[in-house]
């Protein structure tokens, strides 16, 4: 058995810093590390389209624009499978499997639902039924691919953990066909949870607070230039704080030495910059330029190679397209399998049809 990395996202929003640091670098590494036997990422539209029922434009819209996000960051068609989960019809069928091996009460335990559920304000029995089953969707989407990695946030391991149950209970209940996924989670913790720009637990587009991969120069610094600070940290004198201070959670996860080489030799290190600014003494403003610099750094290739896309938009629906017909032939293989295991592969069963030609002819 190879190793198989699966990961998607919705596409409900373009993708900004905490999607970057959070999964879409460490897919780009695993891409060019060549150390698996296929990968696979795609956008769960039949996903977001569970609490988005009334709003598929928005949906058609974001497609183009996280496929943007993904080529522009740097993941390669040629290296890895890219596709959109609504041409796969086998995962819906999977899905309807799937879910007569798993409860209700299974499914609502999920800690990921639950805060989701309060998010949107679905009350008592209005949650969307699609909505309240997607875990089972999403079991399907991993299953149907025998993805052995998931690169994915903490939140996605009430997911995971499910989706390793549901394959448990089809392999014992059917035969050994599906494989059990290990999710595969950031490195620090900085990469789990970048913090928005005014300095709240999370980067997420309902807060406003977010650096957008697509977004240009002048929109990142004035973002940067309003971030949240250390409040106590009134003069440039002050003794000030690293710690709840988003510039330099920023700082601990995008800059290098080579930055501080680069844009602010005074200091060898994030370590030396930190001491200093805790003694006092360092304007945040310096810190917000040295932020800013280290940014675009990060995201001036990234602007280039979006620039370049952006100029053939079909081409990219092409190779949506082709990665969609590669992805599905994957899936179907593993249905004929799902299928002869839940024995309703009637029409390929030689066996069946000669049994049951016997027993009626011998009535
Ligand atoms: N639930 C994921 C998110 O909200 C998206 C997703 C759907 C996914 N299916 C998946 C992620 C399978 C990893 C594997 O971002």
């Amino acid at each position: 058995m190879g190793k198989i990395i699966l990961t998607g996202d919705r596409p409900t929003g373009k993708l900004h810093l905490g999607h970057y640091v959070g999964s879409l670098r460490r897919r780009v590494e695993l891409q060019n590390a060549g150390d698996y036997d296929r990968m696979f990422v795609f956008m769960a539209d039949v996903q977001a389209l569970t609490d988005n029922a009334d709003n598929p434009e928005k949906i058609r819209q974001n497609i183009i624009e996280v496929a943007l996000d993904y080529l522009s960051a740097g993941l390669d068609p040629t290296k890895c499978t890219l596709y959109i989960q609504s041409q796969i019809p086998e995962l819906a069928e999977l899905t309807t499997y799937l879910m007569n091996i798993v409860s209700v009460s299974r499914v609502q335990r999920n800690p990921t639902v639950k805060t989701e559920v309060k998010m949107r304000g679905f009350e008592g029995d209005s949650i969307p039924l699609g909505f309240f089953c997607y875990p089972v969707s999403q079991a399907a989407d991993i299953a149907a691919f025998k993805a052995t990695t998931i690169p994915a946030g903490e939140d996605q391991n009430p997911m995971i953990e499910l989706c390793r149950e549901l394959v448990r209970r089809f392999n014992e209940t059917y035969a050994p066909v599906l494989v059990e996924p290990k999710i595969m989670l950031p490195e620090n913790a900085t990469a789990r949870r970048l913090p928005g720009t005014d300095g709240k637990e999370k980067m997420s587009k309902s807060l406003g607070n977010c650096i957008y991969l697509s977004d240009d120069k002048d929109t990142v610094w004035q973002k940067i230039r309003g971030m949240y600070t250390d409040p106590t940290h009134l003069n440039v004198s002050d003794p000030g704080h690293v710690e709840g201070n988003a510039v330099f959670t920023y700082l601990d996860a995008f800059s290098t030495d080579q930055d501080f080489a680069d844009f602010w030799p005074e200091f060898k290190n994030l370590d030396e910059l930190k001491a200093a600014y805790t003694a006092g003494g360092i304007g945040d403003m310096k810190c917000k330029k040295m932020l800013n610099n280290v940014i675009n750094r990060m995201l001036d290739p990234i602007r280039e190679r979006r620039h370049e896309y952006e100029q053939d938009i079909p081409e990219i629906y092409n190779i949506l397209k082709k990665g969609s017909i590669e992805a599905r032939e994957t899936a179907a293989q593993t249905m004929d399998e799902v299928r002869k295991a839940m024995q309703i592969d009637y029409f390929n069963d030689a066996a069946l049809i000669q049994q049951q030609a016997e027993k009626f002819r011998a009535k």
